[in-house]
């Protein structure tokens, strides 16, 4: 019933249309003038948050949680050490009692079934704050960066994105939003990292609405044009056991160096949603130099928390369309 009254999901980019896409980029930029005024709506007054935190975490934590204060509310850290999440309690008697007692739950999970499972059986809202395959609030603050960056006379539908590396959750959710929007995007990277057929076939359904394109090559030529370089660590929690492998089919070949940048384009802008292994995914030089944004891109996190916080509990509650 509650699905009827509204309740609503963040796992993926694609839960959202590109109307609603829009509208949270829009409260994202009211939000952020909201706070350099110091007058940020205390719209989540008397609200909580549980956020679940598998994996570690510096801007999600940080952001969810500063954005629940600033919104009047407050924010629960929970990591598996200090709740029985999977373990003494079932994932379905978790979400059925957070549900009683917050009014948002945001999880960062090893695997998307842990947040899917929380989703399928909460009454409130449920956030994904990274899985193994999607990151979707890093998206908000990715994008919102553009379009702080939009070149004079460009629209969002003009940008050209290349994701350097490997298909990581980034990767992925960076696809989806980018073909939602109607933009171009290249994941440049060797054959064996590419983004697998199922994900490219999202993408592709999304460009055939949207008019965007995705292209997926090992050619670094292919860098060429763009507007935005993006890359993302080349191995991750779980993985370490192939790092050795995957560092050397990496680098030095798919490493954003300023040649890399100097190839996209004198106005091509750097991205990354951090943390970054400097010297390898990408070199300091890059990420300190003129073209990077990545520290726009980490405040825009919280720009795009305070928008998640409001635009779920009151799509919640009330649907504009009901
Ligand atoms: N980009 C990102 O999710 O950062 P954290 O791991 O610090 O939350």
């Amino acid at each position: 019933d509650l699905n009827k009254k509204g309740l609503r999901h963040f796992l993926d980019t694609q839960d959202l249309s590109k109307k609603e896409l829009l509208e949270l980029f829009e409260l994202m930029r009211l939000l952020k003038e909201a706070r350099k005024d110091n007058a940020v709506p205390q719209l989540f007054k008397g609200k909580s948050i549980a956020m679940i935190f598998e994996q570690p975490s510096t801007r999600t934590r940080v952001s969810f949680e500063t954005a629940a204060t600033i919104l009047g509310g407050h924010a629960l850290f929970l990591s598996p050490k200090d709740i029985h999440l999977g373990a003494k309690e079932s994932l379905e008697d978790t979400s059925k009692v957070l549900s009683r007692m917050v009014d948002m739950m945001m999880a960062r999970v090893d695997n998307h079934s842990t947040v899917a499972g929380l989703a399928e059986y909460s009454t409130v809202p449920v956030v994904n704050g990274l899985c193994d395959w999607l990151h979707p609030t890093q998206m908000l603050a990715d994008v919102f960066t553009m379009i702080e960056h939009l070149p004079e006379g460009k629209k969002l539908e003009d940008l050209t994105v290349s994701f350097m590396g490997d298909a990581t959750n980034v990767c992925s959710s960076l696809a989806f939003i980018c073909t939602q929007l109607g933009m171009k995007y290249k994941h440049i990277g060797p054959k064996k990292y590419q983004m697998p057929k199922e994900w490219q076939d999202i993408a592709i359904k999304n460009c055939e609405t949207s008019g965007g394109e995705l292209i997926v090559t090992d050619d670094v030529e292919a860098v060429r044009g763009s507007d935005i370089v993006v890359a993302d660590s080349f191995y991750w929690f779980g993985q370490e056991d192939e790092k050795e492998e995957r560092l050397t089919t990496f680098m030095p070949k798919y490493v954003v160096t300023q040649e890399i940048m100097d190839m996209a384009g004198k106005n091509a802008l750097f991205m990354h949603c951090l943390p970054a292994n400097d010297q390898r995914e990408c070199t300091r030089e890059v990420m300190n130099g003129s073209q990077s944004v990545i520290f726009d891109e980490a405040e825009n996190r919280l720009t795009a928390q305070m928008a998640i916080l409001v635009y779920f509990t009151y799509n919640h509650i009330q649907k504009p369309s009901e």
